[in-house]
């Protein structure tokens, strides 16, 4: 496996099949996509792009740092789930954000994937809510060291 960083437009793919399917095409793009400080990272297996994840440069209200990145469109095909390849966009993802001096990570996580967010370190706050064509979530974070 290998982790690159990729352009918005490589996730769209990914994006729509595993996060909007069914939905118009045009709800893969997302707000910054194109912003400077976001970035995209895409893992590869045999040069097949399998998992895709984007982090922008966004604070959410509820949640005190002062400098935040937020974690959006994180898939991965399902013949390549439970192999990693997540895990590996978001060990590739902590020193970046670090880097820009950003302490904390959050997301909006779907709640089918909580176990997942927590297994790689991040922890849920207040309440479960839903966003209208896309299902129930849960707001988490986890502090970058
Ligand atoms: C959630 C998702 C991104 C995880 O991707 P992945 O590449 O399979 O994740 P990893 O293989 O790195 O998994 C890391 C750990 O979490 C576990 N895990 C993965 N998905 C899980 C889930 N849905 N619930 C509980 N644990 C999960 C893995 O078993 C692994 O644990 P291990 O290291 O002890 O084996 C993937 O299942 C997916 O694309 N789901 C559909 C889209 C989605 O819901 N995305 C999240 C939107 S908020």
């Amino acid at each position: 496996m290998k982790v690159l960083r990729i352009n918005a437009t490589d996730t769209y793919d990914i994006r729509h099949m595993m996060l909007r399917n069914g939905r118009p095409r045009q709800e893969v793009v997302f707000p910054k996509d194109e912003d400077e400080q976001t970035f995209h990272l895409g893992a590869f297996f045999e040069g097949k792009l399998v998992s895709v994840a984007s982090f922008y440069f966004e604070n959410h209200p509820d949640l005190p740092d002062e400098y935040q990145y937020r974690l959006r469109g994180m898939a991965t095909i399902p013949e390549f789930q439970h192999k990693g390849h997540s895990s590996a966009l978001l060990k590739i993802a902590f020193p970046i954000i670090k880097q820009n001096l950003c302490s904390l990570l959050w997301c909006n996580a779907r709640t089918s994937a909580m176990g997942y967010y927590q297994k790689v370190g991040f922890e849920k706050v207040g309440e479960e809510f839903d966003i209208p064509t896309v299902g129930p979530h849960v707001l988490m974070f986890k502090k970058i060291f």
